[in-house]
């Protein structure tokens, strides 16, 4: 008998657009994966060879990519950012849409010309995406490692700009900063391990299948 395959999926506010796209694919997580109480971070589902595991998103690209699960559901941004050679990005699964966008504090955006810059100093989650854009315009990027709460770091004087996922700007408003120039569109993808889809292609090659359609299936 095979093992049966492993799905990571994100933790956070892409879990809610998460869950109804699984179910149209035809997957009911056991009760516990959605009590927020639960302290549990692997689940079966209503198929018997399938489990969930939930991790930050960033790990969602590291467990597939070392084959730890073979599926999982992960932003562009995560893929921009790690450039995995292991991971197979087949399907855009159209939710957790939002931009990797620079900002700036709003005081200091009416003269910004990113054109004019040769060296920024950049708080961000994306330190290789950011470095990436910013040197395909011939400006050096210094850029601040942070995990979290990116948006406060232009008020405490760490760095003038931040590259950040933006979705309704509330969080940029609330924070007195403004969008300068987009990076990236995101929206999730099914990401699939490439060693995996080559030894066990019906397997994973049918769970891409059933989330194409449940991509293409309306939803209610
Ligand atoms: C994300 C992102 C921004 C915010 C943008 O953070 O890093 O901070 O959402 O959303 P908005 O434009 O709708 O305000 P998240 O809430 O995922 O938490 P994090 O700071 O831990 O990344």
């Amino acid at each position: 008998m095979s093992a049966g395959l492993i799905l990571a999926l994100p933790r956070g506010r892409i879990l809610a657009e998460v869950m109804p796209l699984l179910r149209r694919a035809g997957i009911e997580p056991e009760p516990a994966f959605e009590d927020p109480d639960s302290r549990r971070l692997r689940f079966s589902t209503s198929e018997p060879l399938l489990e969930l595991i939930r991790v930050r998103s960033f790990d969602v690209a590291t467990f597939v990519a070392f084959g730890a699960a073979e599926l999982g559901i992960a932003g562009n941004d995560v893929l921009m950012e790690f450039d995995f050679s292991e991971i197979y990005a087949p399907l855009d699964l159209d939710i957790g849409h939002c931009r990797l966008m620079v900002a700036a504090r709003a005081e200091a955006a009416e003269p910004e010309d990113p054109r004019r810059w040769s060296h920024v100093r950049v708080a961000t989650k994306y330190p290789e995406a950011t470095r990436r854009h910013f040197a395909r315009k011939g400006v050096q990027a210094e850029c601040i490692k942070l995990n979290g709460a990116i948006e406060l770091a232009p008020r405490l004087g760490l760095c003038r700009h931040i590259v950040d996922l933006v979705d309704t700007g509330e969080t940029l408003r609330a924070n007195g900063l403004v969008e300068i120039e987009e990076i990236a569109r995101v929206s999730a993808r099914l990401i699939v391990n490439r060693p995996a889809l080559k030894t066990r292609p019906e397997e994973i090659g049918c769970w891409i299948e059933r989330f194409r359609r449940a991509v293409g299936a309306p939803r209610g």
